[in-house]
């Protein structure tokens, strides 16, 4: 058995998943992968290319020829596309509107949920995601489910993309935000779901040093 540490988690749309997973990652030393990153530069792939997602032919070969990889430069996600980085390009909004149906295709999930239980399986590491505690690595030490109000959610996405959106609306994320928990929740596969054995964390009111606190008062102990 393996004795590294996994720490899942997972929740709704833009509930500060990453910005947990990041803090954790670099106060623990752990290595942080943002398993949303990766469902999104695949849509990337399907939008530019015009793939039809009701062909599983295309997507099998679409998956043939995508080629993901993670580039850490002080915790913040560096992702390539084909050794293009599209860290960016895949915040904005075409992709935040395709990813959901990209990620409920069976053969796209197969594909990297094994592409992520390879890079947790020796080292200590933290994701994030919709079903990291419950598909990827059901046995991490610790689950975190992370939710808040859906309105702060939206607020605090909206922030976010405004610099590189200027005429981005709050109605426009809110909507997106809603759209994707939908359908993060209600699909076939994997749908978003608490583990059985994760912690819930509404972080609502809580500041990133607050969660981050919360965080580590359940990790820290596994690691004596
Ligand atoms: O950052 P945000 O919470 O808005 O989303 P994300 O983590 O970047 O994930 C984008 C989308 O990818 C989600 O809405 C899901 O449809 C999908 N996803 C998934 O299905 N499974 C995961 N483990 C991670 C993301």
């Amino acid at each position: 058995m393996s004795s590294n540490i996994v720490v899942a988690i997972d929740g709704y749309s833009s509930c500060g998943k990453s910005t947990l997973a990041k803090a954790l990652a670099k106060k623990l030393h752990f290595i942080y992968v943002d398993s949303g990153a990766m469902y999104r530069a695949v849509a990337l792939y399907f939008l530019r290319n015009n793939i039809d997602m009701s062909d599983h032919v295309q997507i099998a070969e679409a998956l043939k020829n995508i080629h993901l990889n993670f580039h850490s430069r002080d915790y913040q996600t560096h992702i390539t596309l084909n050794d293009e980085e599209v860290s960016e390009e895949i915040r904005q909004m075409p992709v935040s509107d395709k990813v959901s149906a990209v990620a409920a295709i069976h053969e796209v999930r197969a594909e990297m949920v094994c592409q992520q239980q390879r890079m947790g399986k020796s080292k200590n590491i933290v994701m994030d995601g919709r079903d990291i505690g419950t598909v990827v690595f059901p046995h991490a030490q610790i689950k975190l489910f992370m939710t808040a109000d859906p309105k702060i959610r939206a607020e605090r996405r909206y922030k976010e993309l405004l610099p590189t959106n200027p005429t981005i609306t709050l109605e426009e994320v809110f909507e997106n935000l809603a759209h994707r928990d939908y359908a993060d929740t209600t699909r076939k596969e994997s749908p978003l779901t608490r583990a059985d054995d994760a912690i819930i964390l509404d972080n609502t009111d809580l500041t990133p040093v607050e969660q981050l606190q919360f965080a580590l008062d359940r990790v820290e102990p596994l690691l004596v």
